[in-house]
């Protein structure tokens, strides 16, 4: 049957019907009085969303874009930064850093697992000429749906007094409270394809007055990401160049639904998902490749050790037309990701669990009891 694609990937999400339609609109003229309000409620919409009175401002981007942007405006060729890497994303954090010419050092963690705070601290307190400029991590790093622990790191980096923060909000943004002023975050990347409940296109950086001053010496080279044009321009209801507009409609639609739905709601939703996701996974008998703990709101990654992750992927796909994500690099073939991200509904979970029930079965795997999965999901959902 044609049409009937559902969506569980973290990202692109699924996007509500109301968001379509706005988006289906005839375009507007981007220097109109009646863009210009449309821009003015998203702008406010975005500070509500990032829990912040720092500008937050609009790219037509991707993530990786927004995080681009944000790493570039703030720092000169050379500068010391700490990278952490335990996934895709944090790995591809410093590749930007090193393609800058920045003075790059990694702290890895393995995949699967979080970083260590204590690492970071370590390197800070030991900056006594305070040489870093710049901490740039992953907080929700979906290709292991790992958490890190963004709160007790950037206490590191607020005691080292220099460094900048820089957040890869991606994954964390509208699943997981990222309480910028609250926390102090200098930078905050994301895309429109997440926690927005939106099409990907557009990116959104929060910016910090501390970073605003590091952005007055910041030598590397930047143009259609110089956000200073932006920050301008922003407070002017106002782009610098030509947005796109309709995704501006879908997003005025969107920032509305998720302030009518409130945050508590929103994150209260998420770890649901998350944990009713991660019952039934266990209930199955199949692996998990991150502990609870460091569970991110965003996706869950299956390890299945006795049926193959892309087998499960494709039989899900043809039979049932749910798509699920899989690993990246080393972990491709090794896991699956279950997102749970943005407009997402408990119903879609208990639909997915069963489909990957139905798949088990066809697939031969017989370690499980049918029903065992929804059954608790089920059990979580009635609990929370
Ligand atoms: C945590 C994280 N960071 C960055 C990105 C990259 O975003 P984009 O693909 O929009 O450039 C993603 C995309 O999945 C992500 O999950």
């Amino acid at each position: 049957m044609d049409d009937k694609l559902m969506l569980m990937i973290p990202g692109p999400t699924p996007v509500p019907e109301q968001v379509l339609l706005a988006i289906a609109k005839h375009p507007i003229g981007h220097r109109s009085g009646d863009f210009s309000k449309i821009i003015g409620e998203c702008n406010e919409g975005l500070k509500w969303l990032h829990q912040t009175k720092n500008e937050v401002l609009t790219l037509a981007a991707s993530g990786t874009g927004a995080m681009e942007a944000g790493i570039i405006n703030f720092l000169s060729p050379g500068d010391r930064v700490l990278v952490g890497n335990n996934g895709k994303f944090g790995e591809r954090w410093g590749k930007v850093a090193q393609a800058y010419n920045l003075n790059v050092e990694i702290i890895t963690a393995e995949w699967g697992q979080p970083l260590d705070p204590e690492k970071f601290r370590e390197k800070l307190e030991a900056d006594k000429e305070k040489e870093i400029k710049a901490v740039i991590l992953t907080h929700s790093e979906t290709s292991t749906a790992v958490i890190n622990d963004l709160e007790t790191i950037n206490r590191h980096v607020k005691a080292h007094g220099e460094a900048l923060i820089i957040v890869d909000a991606v994954t964390s943004l509208g699943a997981t409270s990222v309480p910028v002023d609250e926390w102090g975050l200098d930078v905050v990347g994301s895309g429109s394809q997440k926690g927005y409940m939106m099409p990907p296109g557009l990116g959104f950086v929060a910016v910090s007055p501390k970073a605003w001053k590091a952005y007055e010496t910041a030598k590397l080279p930047r143009f259609y990401f110089d956000l200073g044009p932006y920050r301008k321009t922003a407070a002017k209801n106002s782009t610098p160049f030509t947005p796109p507009v309709n995704l501006y409609f879908g997003l005025q639609v969107a920032l509305k639904m998720l302030k009518d739905e409130g945050l508590e709601n929103i994150f209260a939703r998420h770890l649901r998902l998350t944990k009713a996701t991660r019952a039934a996974v266990k209930a199955l008998g199949l692996g998990l490749l991150a502990a609870d703990d460091v569970a991110s709101n965003a996706a869950t990654a299956v390890a299945p050790t006795q049926v193959e992750a892309e087998e499960i992927r494709t039989v899900m796909k043809k039979k049932f037309d749910i798509a699920l994500a899989g690993g990246q690099d080393h972990l491709k073939g090794k896991i699956f990701r279950i997102g749970h991200l943005g407009f997402v509904s408990d119903r879609d979970i208990l639909t997915c669990i069963a489909a990957i029930e139905a798949t088990l079965q066809e697939l031969g795997y017989e370690s499980f009891t049918p029903g065992a999965g929804v059954t608790a999901a089920a059990k979580v959902f009635a609990e929370s």
